[in-house]
């Protein structure tokens, strides 16, 4: 690998992976092509934009002879490229499908095209729909996506699959839990509970809380996608998780023990529409290539605290501005009519 192509390297996990390679890959020169959306962040990667292997093109992946003209002269390529939010796909999801689903076709096709050695495309562990932990989804289970969001992921990686088995494109799909870190947009539920916290406000806990997430660290995260980029099987799918599961309710009482507040700021909200009440994969396919995990619970939500607190100029410029409308029409009605937290 010699100059990797990245989609999406501005937003929360693509900005901490183009840092992640740039340090372990010395020699490997990177651009970052990115439509900066609201969620993508040019200061995500203010510490390694003035070195001469970085470079980022403004563009979009639905555009298909923009993702080409960029991607030109490249031999690895990876898609991070989405809008992420579930929420938002509730509210409209035409972005979603424009972007997770015709985008992620663009990106395929282009690499196709230019004879790219090397594609890992970045699916999510929402394709599978719920799982309990006596009943995981392993790689080749069936898709059964309940939100947009979900939907519109599936699309992206069943696509990748029909390039390998149609053209032989050396394609790998990554489908991460759900990731914690430095640089998490503060509209997901760890930094929004947070900077919610640190402010005094109010965090907004959906139904009864109990919903299980993984906390996978972006940074174990991030080490799992260069050796899967290097080593992974090609035409396959891995699952990545962490093992590190716990209910919402218990996130939030966490991220408040470590700012020593009350667990007061809770309140109970309305619930998610067609809220998942878990994901739970078998990663043992991933980990017998030599992947573990390096950060349990306790050490990821202490890092991410700890960054929210040393970094509030960064999230709080964020929800000084558009955002401030998002969480109105999200958050508004529901804190009105929401419930306190009794111990
Ligand atoms: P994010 O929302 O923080 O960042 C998305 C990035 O993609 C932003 O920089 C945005 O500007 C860019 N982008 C959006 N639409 C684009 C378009 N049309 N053209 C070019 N760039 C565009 O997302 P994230 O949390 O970093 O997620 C990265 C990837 O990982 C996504 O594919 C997501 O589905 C997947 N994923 C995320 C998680 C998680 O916990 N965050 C878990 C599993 C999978
Ligand atoms: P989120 O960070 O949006 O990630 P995802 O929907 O991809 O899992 O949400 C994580 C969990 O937290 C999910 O069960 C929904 C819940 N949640 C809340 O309880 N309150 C919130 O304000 C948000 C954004 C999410």
């Amino acid at each position: 690998m010699r100059r990797l192509f990245v989609a999406g390297g501005a937003g929360f996990i693509g900005s901490n992976f183009i840092r992640y390679v740039m340090r372990e890959r010395p020699d490997v020169a990177v651009v970052n092509f990115d439509a900066l959306t609201y969620a993508g962040n040019p200061a995500n990667l203010a510490d390694v934009s003035d070195e001469a292997r970085y470079s980022f093109v403004h563009g979009n992946v639905a555009d298909a002879p923009a993702v080409a003209a960029a991607m030109e002269g490249c031999d690895a390529v990876v898609n991070f490229a989405a809008e992420s939010h579930v929420d938002r796909s509730i509210e409209d999801a035409s972005d979603f499908m424009e972007t997770n689903a015709r985008g992620a076709y663009n990106v395929l096709a282009a690499a196709r095209d230019l004879g790219v050695e090397f594609v890992l495309h970045i699916s999510t562990d929402e394709v599978y729909g719920p799982a309990t932990k006596d009943n995981p989804r392993h790689e080749n289970d069936a898709f059964k996506p309940r939100s947009p969001y979900a939907v519109s992921k599936a699309a992206g990686d069943m696509m990748c699959h029909a390039f390998a088995e149609t053209y032989g494109l050396q394609v790998v799909v990554a489908r991460p839990a759900n990731n914690v870190g430095p640089y998490q947009y503060p509209e997901k539920a760890i930094p929004l509970f947070v900077t919610n916290a640190i402010e005094n406000e109010p965090l907004p806990v959906y139904g009864e809380g109990l919903q299980l997430r993984d906390r996978l660290y972006v940074e174990d995260n991030c080490r799992a996608l260069l050796l899967l980029l290097e080593r992974g099987d090609k035409g396959e799918a891995y699952n990545i998780q962490a093992d590190n599961h716990r209910p919402n309710i218990d996130v939030a009482r966490t991220v408040l023990d470590l700012l020593d507040k009350p667990y007061t700021l809770i309140q109970f909200v309305e619930d998610r529409a067609g809220h998942d009440p878990c994901y739970w994969m078998d990663s043992s396919k991933l980990r017998a290539l030599g992947w573990e995990p390096q950060f349990d619970f306790d050490a990821a939500m202490q890092e991410t605290v700890r960054w929210y607190v040393e970094h509030k100029d960064w999230w709080r410029q964020i929800k000084s501005g558009d955002f401030r409308a998002y969480y109105e029409r999200q958050y508004g009605d529901r804190l009105a009519a929401s419930r306190p937290y009794a111990s």
